[in-house]
């Protein structure tokens, strides 16, 4: 059969080989193993990095261990309302516990009086919901009562608990506005069950905002969640996220020493890049060459599609005067890393621009963290949230003005 490219750029699409990771999953291991849930998880890193096929290589893992993994992608849902937030994890915890009985319910049979039909009472979707409904009291009662059904029921069944794994987590918010506050109903719901010993765990993923907002919301989030801060790969890592996947006999590809360390080098060892620069390197060595060897990498043409399938989108949503910002923050030497206000501001003295004041600075870089350029961390320094962003507007600085 024939062997194809078997590398994987795009969003949660799960990779030929899951490179590193072990300290990762080592955590969640621990986290599993708590008696009492005093800590939850928090996954969070930048765009690319990984987050959501880890945390999908964990389910797993858990449901080895026992547990019940319920789980979605919180960036498609529209949980502005406590009620929808209820209804979305009772939809979601359904799927998993309906095959749980509870109980068994005599209903009349329909034209014959006196005659009952019995019926197993599940926890599907109806019970739940009837349950959360009939409850009286506010929405956190409401939902406490059906976590409290579902939970004795798993008990039962002598499950080890449940895992409410929800991607895309920072998009969560409380409104006040509209008086709807259902992060902080997640989050007051999962705390007082858990100091009531039930054995259900959050595990939240998540772009490094998340993890702000949830103590913003409840400082108590400070001690409820363990925060795994996913970083790039090393580079012994990176190496068998590009090797192990062609190691195969049947693959017509190989890729040497020195190719390897500039596809490093060139993705800085993020996993979306990785697997980015990797897929065109194959295609690259398979078409042109015939002979599976690679004289030449194409680092310019892979960069430059990069620059336009990765970047270009969001760059180009940014205003000509954030730009000029965002290229005064790329020429700093510490941009990859984190960086202050009274940094970009010195800096801007350089020109070619109009130069900034720190107001004006402070106001541009909240904005920018709002589209998801920038990120302000919990010491009030700010970070790129795409990988490699300072690069590539070096890139653009430097054609546009070539
Ligand atoms: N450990 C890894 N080894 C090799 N490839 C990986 C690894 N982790 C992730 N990838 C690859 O990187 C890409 C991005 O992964 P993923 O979608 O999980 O990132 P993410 O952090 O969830 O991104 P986003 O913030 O956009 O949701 C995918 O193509 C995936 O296959
Ligand atoms: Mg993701």
């Amino acid at each position: 059969m024939e062997f194809r490219n078997p590398f994987k750029p795009g969003a949660g699409h799960t990779p030929p080989y899951l490179a590193g990771r072990d300290a990762e999953r080592e955590e969640f291991l621990r986290l599993l193993d708590q008696d009492t849930i005093l800590e939850n998880l928090v996954l969070t890193g930048l765009r690319g990095v990984g987050k959501t096929v880890l945390l999908e290589s964990f389910k797993p893992l858990a449901i080895q261990k026992g547990w019940r993994w319920v789980g979605a992608d919180l960036s498609e849902s529209t949980s502005v309302s406590e009620d929808n937030l209820a209804l979305r994890l009772c939809t979601d915890l359904s799927v998993v516990t309906s095959d749980i009985v509870v109980g068994i319910e005599e209903q009349p049979v329909a034209g014959f009086a006196g005659e009952n039909r019995r019926r197993e009472v599940r926890l599907n979707f109806e019970t739940l919901v009837g349950l959360y409904n009939r409850t009286p009291g506010l929405a956190s009662d409401k939902l406490k009562r059906v976590l409290e059904v579902v939970s004795s029921g798993v008990d039962k069944q002598s499950g080890r608990g449940v895992i409410f794994a929800y991607d895309e987590a920072q998009t969560l918010s409380d409104q006040a506005a509209k008086e709807q506050y259902p992060l902080s109903l997640l989050l007051d719901v999962f705390q007082s069950l858990q100091r009531k010993g039930l054995r259900m765990m959050l595990a939240l993923t998540g772009l490094p905002t998340l993890f702000p907002k949830l103590v913003e919301a409840r400082t108590f989030s400070e001690r409820m969640f363990r925060v795994v801060f996913l970083e790039s790969l090393s580079p012994a890592e990176s190496r068998d996220a590009i090797l192990k996947p062609i190691q195969d006999g049947a693959c017509p590809v190989r890729l040497g020493d020195d190719v390897v360390a500039d596809i490093i080098e060139m993705s800085g060892g993020y996993p979306y890049f990785i697997q980015f620069v990797c897929r065109e390197i194959y295609d690259a060595v398979n078409q042109t060459t015939g002979n599976g060897e690679l004289t030449l990498i194409p680092v310019e043409e892979i960069e430059r599609k990069l620059d336009s399938d990765f970047f270009a989108g969001r760059w180009s949503r940014a205003t000509d005067r954030q730009r000029e910002l965002l290229s005064v923050v790329a020429r700093l030497p510490n941009c990859d890393e984190e960086f202050t206000v009274q940094e970009i501001v010195e800096e801007s003295k350089q020109g070619p621009a109009k130069s900034f004041g720190s107001s004006h600075v402070n106001q541009m870089l909240a904005y920018l963290g709002q589209q998801g350029l920038v990120f302000k961390n919990r010491h009030g320094k700010y970070s790129f949230a795409v990988p490699l962003l300072g690069r590539f507007i070096r890139r653009q600085v430097a054609t546009s003005s070539a």
